[in-house]
C-alpha cells in the first residue's frame, strides 16, 4: 500500500489562522482563542449505562466477509473451529460480549433462511445479490449461531421483508427459538444437529427499506412492519424487534413512519435503526490535511443525527420506549486498497479510521441513555473493518485496537464531561470550516473512571488539564493509539504498525495534566477517591 505523510509544517501553518473556538455538543469547547485546554468529568451527572452492544458488529454475505473472512471450512488448512477461522474467534472475544448482525445488509432482503439449513451438500446455490456471485449457502443459521457461541457474542438476525413473507419470518423465529419437540420446525432444528434452541433475541424487520430493502415509502414500510410483527412466536425469549430507520439524518422517513405508526395500531418496536456512513472524497490512504478533518467532521454528524432523530421519535413515543440502534455505520472510502479483488468494499483501515471509530464510540457513550446497540460495518474485509483476512493471512486493523481499548467502558455508567479546546479551522472542499480538536467520553465502574479522548490535531500534542468534579483521581494509567504517519496501517507483513502503547503519566499537583499525542486515541484509567 502506498503511504502518505502529512506535512506537519503545513498542518501547523493551517493552525496559525485558528479563529478561536466555540461551544460544541457532547460537553466540548466553549472558549476563546489561546485558552488552556481542559476536560472536566462530572461524576454526579450520570447519563446511562454503556451497554456492550454499543460496540457491536455486522457480518453480511458480501465480498469476503463470510466466505474467507469468517468461514474457511472445516477441511481448510487454515486454523479453524468447525469451519470458522480461529483468528476471528480469538480476536472477537477480545472486544467483549457484543452483538453480531447477520446475514445483511441488502443481502438480507433476498435471503431465504431455509436455503441455509440441513445437510450442506443439499443446500441450494442461489443468486448472490452482490456482483451476482453465487451464494453456496454453506454458511447458514446453524453456522452463524455456532460462530456467535464460539466468539461469545449475541446473534442479531435480519429478516427478509423486501423479498420474503411474514410467515417466513415467523417460521425463522420458531425454528431458532422453539423448544425441542414443540413444533415440527423445532424438530427440524434438532434433526439438523441442534437440540438446544438458539434463543435469538434481536430481530431486524427489513434493512434500508427505503432503498435496497424494497424501496418502500415510510407509510408502506410501516404497514409491512405491522404485518411482519403481528403474532411473532416468543417461546420464552422476549424479542427485540428492530425497524429500519432512515438513510442518515432524513427526518421525513422517520416522521412519516411514526405518524402512520401512531395513527393506527402501534406495532411493537424496540429499536429504530438509521444507517450512517461517513464517506470520503479521497482515498483510504492518500489524503490531504483538509480531507483528514473533513472525515472527522462527517463522522461527528452522528451526534446531531442521533439527537434530531430522538426528538422526532419523542413526538410519537413520548416516554421514549423505543431506543436507538445504528445497525450500520462506518467510514466508507472509494475502491483502491482492496487486498483481494473478490472482497467487495474492502478497504485498508488506517490511523484516520481509528480516530473516526473512537469519535463515534465516544458519541454513543455520551448518549448511552438513548442507544441500545450500534454495529460497525463490517467485521472483516469490508468497509471500516476490524480485521483483514485473505487465505491463511490475518491482521487486525487500527479500528480493532480502538474497540479493544474502549472495552473498559462496557457496563460503566456514562457521565458528562465538559471539554474546553479550540476548534481547528480547515477548508472543507473550498468552504471554510472548523473541526473539534478534542472529544471524548467518560464512564465509571466501581472506583475506576475510564476517560477516552481523541486529539484530532495532526501535528501537535494537546496538554489537557483534567478535573474530576467533587472527587480526586490517582493511579492514572494512559494508553494511546497513534503514529507519526497519519495513514499508517497494519499489513500482513507489518501487523504491529499501529498498536496501542502505554505512556508514562506524571500527575502534577491537584490538577491531572494529560498529554495527548498528535493524531491520537487515548484511554485513561483513574482511581477515584474523596477530595
Ligand atoms: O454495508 C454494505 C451495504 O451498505 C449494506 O448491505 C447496506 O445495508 C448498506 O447500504
Amino acid at each position: 500500500m502506498s503511504e502518505m505523510r502529512i506535512d506537519r509544517r503545513a498542518a501547523m501553518g493551517l493552525l496559525a489562522g485558528a479563529a478561536g473556538s466555540a461551544a460544541i455538543i457532547g460537553g466540548a469547547a466553549k472558549q476563546g482563542a489561546g485558552a488552556a485546554m481542559s476536560v472536566t468529568v462530572v461524576p454526579g451527572e450520570a447519563i446511562g449505562t454503556i451497554k456492550p452492544a454499543l460496540y457491536s458488529q455486522f457480518a453480511e454475505h458480501i465480498g469476503g466477509v463470510i466466505y474467507d473472512g469468517i468461514w474457511v471450512g472445516p477441511d481448510s488448512k487454515i486454523a479453524n473451529v468447525r469451519g470458522i477461522r480461529k483468528d476471528i474467534i480469538d480476536h472477537v472475544k477480545r472486544i467483549g460480549r457484543v452483538v453480531v448482525r447477520w446475514p445483511g445488509g441488502c443481502f438480507a432482503d433476498s435471503y431465504h433462511w431455509r436455503d441455509g439449513i440441513g445437510p450442506v451438500a443439499k443446500r441450494p446455490r442461489r443468486f448472490g445479490r452482490w456482483r451476482e456471485e453465487t451464494e453456496p449457502n454453506t454458511f447458514g443459521t446453524r453456522e452463524f449461531i455456532d460462530f456467535c457461541r464460539l466468539c461469545e457474542v449475541e446473534p442479531y438476525l435480519a429478516a427478509n421483508v423486501g423479498g420474503g413473507t411474514q410467515v417466513e419470518f415467523q417460521n425463522w423465529v420458531e425454528y431458532c427459538n422453539a423448544p425441542a419437540g414443540r413444533t415440527t420446525l423445532a424438530d427440524d432444528r434438532v434433526m439438523n444437529g441442534d437440540p438446544d434452541p438458539f434463543k435469538v433475541r434481536y430481530w431486524g424487520v427489513g434493512n434500508e427499506s427505503w432503498g435496497c430493502g424494497g424501496k418502500f415509502t415510510p407509510e408502506d414500510y410501516c404497514t409491512e412492519f405491522r404485518k411482519f410483527t403481528e403474532w411473532v412466536p416468543e417461546y420464552g425469549v422476549p424479542l427485540y424487534l428492530i425497524a429500519a430507520g432512515p438513510n442518515g439524518k432524513d427526518p421525513d422517513w422517520t416522521r412519516r413512519f411514526f405518524k402512520k405508526w401512531a395513527d393506527g395500531s402501534r406495532a411493537p418496536i424496540s429499536g429504530w435503526a438509521p444507517h450512517y456512513y461517513c464517506g470520503t472524497t479521497g482515498h483510504a490512504l492518500k489524503f490531504s490535511t483538509d480531507q483528514w478533518f473533513e472525515m472527522f467532521k462527517k463522522a461527528l454528524v452522528m451526534e446531531p443525527l442521533l439527537t434530531e432523530q430522538w426528538s422526532i421519535m419523542g413526538e410519537y413515543d413520548r416516554e421514549h420506549k423505543i431506543k436507538f440502534i445504528v445497525d450500520e455505520w462506518g467510514a466508507w472510502h472509494p475502491p483502491g486498497t482492496e487486498i483481494n479483488g473478490r472482497h467487495l468494499y474492502e478497504q485498508m483501515g488506517c490511523l484516520r479510521d481509528a480516530l473516526v471509530a473512537a469519535l463515534t464510540l465516544d458519541i454513543f457513550n455520551r448518549h448511552a441513555d438513548k442507544i441500545d446497540m450500534a454495529n460497525i460495518a463490517q467485521l472483516v474485509n469490508n468497509i471500516q473493518s476490524l480485521f483483514l483476512a485473505d487465505g491463511d493471512k490475518f491482521v487486525t486493523t487500527p479500528n480493532f485496537h480502538v474497540f479493544e481499548m474502549y472495552r473498559a467502558h462496557h457496563g460503566g455508567k456514562s457521565v458528562r464531561i465538559d471539554v474546553q479546546a479550540p476548534l481547528i479551522p480547515y477548508s472543507d472542499r473550498g468552504v471554510a470550516s472548523q473541526c473539534l480538536r478534542i472529544a471524548g467520553s467518560a464512564s465509571i465502574k466501581g472506583q475506576t473512571l475510564t476517560l477516552t479522548l481523541v486529539n484530532t490535531h495532526p501535528a501537535e500534542p494537546a496538554e489537557v488539564d483534567l478535573r474530576i468534579k467533587g472527587m480526586a483521581g490517582s493511579g492514572v494509567s494512559h494508553v494511546a493509539l497513534t503514529h507519526r504517519d497519519l495513514s499508517a496501517h497494519n499489513t500482513f507483513e507489518r501487523p504491529d504498525t499501529v498498536v496501542p502503547k502505554s505512556l508514562p503519566f506524571a500527575a502534577k499537583g491537584e490538577t491531572l495534566r494529560c498529554v495527548l499525542p498528535p493524531a491520537s486515541v487515548n484511554r485513561f484509567e483513574i482511581r477515584l477517591g474523596a477530595v
